[in-house]
């Protein structure tokens, strides 16, 4: 090796080690003719010393160093004298005193600073991936990263699963996104699809007689961007046999409290047992189910006063089959006109038209966009409701179920950061269940599977399939922590019956199913363990315990935001000669 240690690892243990280190110039000082440069490796910083009194000619050399040089440094470890120690550096009570330089490789100025974090246009950070991965935060999240998949796998080892690889390169499995198509040379006019998740090899290997998998797989989904989505991203997919959702449940919550424990110590747990919420009481308390639960500002629904309150806007509602619920920002009661009308904007992208307001300033004197149509009664009962106190600020929507749970869901979580409440050290984990088993999907006018084609409904309400689809509830597991659906599972169907009642309902065309699921169906005939599995996304979760605002700053190599890599500039036209061997010609 080309060096004997690691900078950050050096300690006044060391004093008077001889070594040789290699690493990078992260900042160069001259002071009274010496020489001092922060050399940074993987590990962290030390600071090695030039010293003309020790050796003019190593000190001479050193005079072309600059920022992000490559160099290899041969020295002795030396205790720093008194008064020039720095308590912020680990290695900062030593430094290494040069006998030997020599320089590995130059470099360009970068076009960004590494030795600072500050702020950088994504774009330029994503066009030099590899300059940017050099900054210690970003650095830090890849090691996180590496725990957690580490850990995943030693527990999972443990606990008698077996990692195997499905293929890349196979047909639909889809799970709600377009599907990315790889055409074949081979057979002109085919496609492969990418994956959306291992959803059906991994029930497949269940058939086989696994009984235990589980594997950190890549996923392909072509959907729109966002800041906890990518087009390719990795799950923890795993599946069990004779399992059922408790099982399931249980393994995968003891997993994760432990992995925080040794992984992110430093970060709190919420609760444990983690609290689980059917996706009823999820939409009625949060607004949604993908709850944030480090704070309260519950949802409060206010429809029964509403019907005959005076007030149009809340009669309307009411009348036309909506609701009416609101919140209490607590510590807003002061907020103007003008604050007010900004939270009326932000609520309207999600459809509310508009927010109706009672707020108690902290003097106790109300204000309200509606107070006045209410009875005395009326009023009163909802301050009750709220738990009203001066300072506070209540805020309302009537309308659709759905505009209301959005438009407050969205709300609460946005005024939560206004007002702090969200401690990124506290991990709020819980876990929805029951979800409905079908939605309808108003645009095909069709019932579309909530979770996947091949979730089971929850036995008892097998018949609703026939008469009342929209009652049943299937059984889907979802994993929540601090906003973000980080993982989402259920128990399957087994049987072919079932699996094909539930193609017929959800209006898959029976030629079509056997044609894209046959393997599946016929697999079902061969004696089907019951079984269920779970898959969270390990982007999402390493986002949240490395406290980052988007996925994309713990995945080595990202998308942009319109799914493009802007360091190796895919996607890319390709050359006719290739198109013509695929089969393809390209129209706009
Ligand atoms: P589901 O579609 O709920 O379930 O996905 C499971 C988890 O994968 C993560 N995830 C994503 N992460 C980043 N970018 C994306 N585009 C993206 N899409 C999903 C989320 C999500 O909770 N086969 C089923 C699992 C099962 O039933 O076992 C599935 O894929 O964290
Ligand atoms: P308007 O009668 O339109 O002047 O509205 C009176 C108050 O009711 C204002 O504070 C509006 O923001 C509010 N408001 C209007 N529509 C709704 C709605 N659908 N839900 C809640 N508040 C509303």
């Amino acid at each position: 090796m080309q060096k004997t240690h690691n900078c950050g690892e050096l300690r006044l243990s060391d004093e008077n080690q001889s070594l040789t280190l290699a690493g990078w110039v992260n900042r160069r000082r001259d002071h009274g003719g010496v020489t001092f440069i922060d050399l940074r490796d993987r590990s962290g910083i030390v600071q090695v010393v030039f010293n003309p009194d020790n050796s003019p000619q190593v000190h001479q050399e050193a005079v072309p160093l600059r920022i992000e040089w490559v160099i290899q440094v041969q020295g002795v470890v030396r205790k720093r004298p008194a008064g020039m120690e720095n308590p912020n550096l680990p290695t900062g009570e030593i430094e290494v005193e040069v006998r030997e330089l020599k320089v590995l490789n130059p470099a360009k100025t970068p076009p960004f600073p590494i030795n600072k974090e500050e702020e950088v246009d994504e774009q330029t950070r994503l066009r030099y991936r590899y300059l940017d991965l050099r900054h210690e935060r970003m650095a830090q999240n890849l090691v996180i990263r590496h725990r957690v998949v580490k850990f995943i796998r030693d527990y999972l080892d443990q606990q008698g699963f077996l990692d195997i690889e499905t293929p890349i390169l196979f047909n639909t499995t889809p799970e709600g996104a377009r599907d990315y198509l790889v055409p074949s040379r081979v057979h002109p006019g085919e496609f492969y699809a990418l994956p959306q998740s291992p959803q059906q090899l991994k029930q497949l290997l269940m058939v086989a007689g696994l009984e235990r998998y589980f594997q950190i797989a890549r996923c392909f989904r072509d959907e729109d961007q966002r800041g906890d989505r990518q087009p390719e991203f990795t799950q923890l997919d795993l599946e069990m046999s004779f399992a059922d959702r408790e099982d399931i449940m249980a393994l995968t919550e003891d997993m994760f409290t432990k992995l925080v424990a040794e992984v992110v110590p430093e970060r709190k747990l919420l609760a444990s047992p983690w609290p689980r919420l059917t996706y009823q009481e999820a939409m009625q308390r949060f607004g949604k189910d993908n709850p944030d639960m480090r704070f309260g500002m519950e949802l409060q629904d206010i429809t029964d006063l509403a019907s005959e309150s005076g007030f149009k806007v809340f009669e309307n509602a009411v009348a036309s089959g909506g609701h009416v619920r609101g919140l209490n920002a607590s510590g807003l009661g002061d907020y103007s006109r003008k604050q007010i009308n900004e939270l009326v904007e932000y609520v309207s992208q999600f459809g509310a038209r508009g927010l109706a307001y009672l707020a108690i300033t902290s003097e106790g004197e109300q204000r309200s966009s509606f107070a006045k149509f209410l009875s005395e009664d009326n009023v009163q009962t909802i301050l009750t409701r709220f738990d009203a106190k001066p300072g506070d600020l209540l805020l309302f929507v009537a309308d659709r179920a759905e505009v209301v749970y959005e438009s407050l869901g969205r709300l609460r979580v946005m005024l939560a950061d206004r007002l702090d409440l969200r401690d990124p050290n506290v991990l709020a984990f819980c876990w929805i269940v029951d979800f409905p088993f079908v939605v309808w999907n108003e645009d095909e006018e069709r019932w579309d599977p909530s979770h996947h084609l091949f979730t089971s409904p929850v036995p008892e309400d097998v018949p609703l399939l026939d008469s009342e689809p929209e009652k049943a509830r299937g059984q889907q597991y979802d994993m929540v922590v601090n906003d973000y659906e980080v993982g989402g599972g259920s128990i399957r169907i087994h049987n072919r019956e079932l699996q094909e009642k539930v193609f017929k309902l959800i209006g898959l065309d029976p030629d079509v199913a056997t044609e894209r699921f046959g393997h599946m169906l016929e697999a079902f005939e061969y004696g089907t363990p019951p079984h269920g599995g779970i898959a969270p996304g390990i982007d999402r979760l390493c986002m949240v315990l490395a406290v980052e605002p988007n996925i994309r700053e713990v995945i080595a190599f990202p998308k942009n935001q319109t799914a493009r890599d802007v360091m190796a500039d895919a996607p890319s036209v390709v050359e006719s000669k290739q198109l013509r061997e695929l089969h393809l010609r390209v129209v706009d």
